[in-house]
């Protein structure tokens, strides 16, 4: 169901990879409320992945940029802003990779070059991609920036690696930028902290298919579906969100306010 929810608002979708990515979803979901957008994504992903035919579905304009890269930042931004006709409205960054993980390395055995560059992509870019658009002046009054998370922020779960570093730096930079954009730009920052969801960043996850059946059976609602986020990124691109900034909202079923469910407990009975 369509409500025309960003009717007009134009904006950047970083991270669609292929039909699994949030990021897709989210894009499908936007352009059904109305919205118009450009999308972006790193190079080498561009060649993987499918993003030609999401572009043709949604009717976009797909400009290359890693988010690591402050060139490839500005031209987006800049080359975003005369493509849609003006200003943005939403930005969405849903960019996660970490290298320790890629190359198997355990926590307690990092190599520090793959833990700088992990971070550079998966939380820094953040901050990256916000001082662009705010130096650029690029983001309309009342707009809204949202960036993708999970709660290993804020509780271990040992295979998450370092990208759980990266997510309690990302959370961070939401409230630090979030204070700067809404006050000289009126412009809100948060955090959207996800249910695990089998998509090619997730299941990169060690042990992904238990955890995310356990998280599902933890959860009083169930795992939140990548559709489901969609929809509720979208609540907060559309105008009936305009004080919510800063934070970090946890879209998990319940999960993270559930200390044991009955399903779980009846395991070890
Ligand atoms: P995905 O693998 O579809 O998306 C990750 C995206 O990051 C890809 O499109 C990839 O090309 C992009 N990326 C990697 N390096 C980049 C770079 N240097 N510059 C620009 N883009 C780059 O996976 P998913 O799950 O849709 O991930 C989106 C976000 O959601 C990530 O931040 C992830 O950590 C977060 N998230 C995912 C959960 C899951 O279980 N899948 C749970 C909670 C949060």
């Amino acid at each position: 169901m369509s409500y025309d929810l960003l009717k007009g608002k134009r904006g950047i979708i970083f991270g669609a990879l292929d039909e699994n990515s949030i990021a897709w979803k989210t894009a499908e979901r936007v352009h059904s409320e109305g919205g118009t957008f450009v999308l972006t994504n790193a190079p080498v992903a561009m060649r993987m992945g499918q993003i030609k035919t999401l572009a043709e579905q949604t009717g976009s304009e797909v400009i290359p940029a890693d988010a690591t890269n402050q060139e490839d930042l500005e031209n987006l931004v800049s080359r975003s802003v005369e493509i849609l006709g003006g200003k943005l409205d939403f930005v969405l960054h849903s960019i996660g990779m970490s290298i320790n993980v890629r190359k198997g390395r355990h926590y307690t055995d990092e190599k520090y070059d793959f833990t700088a560059k992990g971070w550079d992509i998966s939380a820094l870019s953040f901050h990256r991609v916000m001082q662009t658009l705010y130096k650029a002046d690029a983001m309309n009054e009342w707009g809204s920036i949202v960036a993708l998370t999970y709660m290993a922020a804020q509780r271990t779960f040992p295979d998450y690696n370092d990208m759980a570093d990266n997510k309690a730096y990302l959370e961070s930079v939401a409230r630090s930028f979030g204070y700067f954009f809404g006050k000289e730009k009126k412009v809100r920052v948060n955090t959207i902290s996800q249910s695990p969801t089998a998509t090619t960043a997730g299941s990169g996850v060690k042990g992904f298919d238990g955890f995310i059946s356990y998280a599902e059976k933890m959860s009083p609602l169930g795992n939140a579906s990548a559709q489901d986020c969609a929809d509720f990124t979208v609540s907060l691109f559309s105008d009936l969100t305009r004080k919510v900034t800063m934070q970090n909202l946890f879209h998990d079923g319940g999960f993270s306010n559930t200390g044991v469910s009955q399903e779980v407990i009846e395991k070890f009975e």
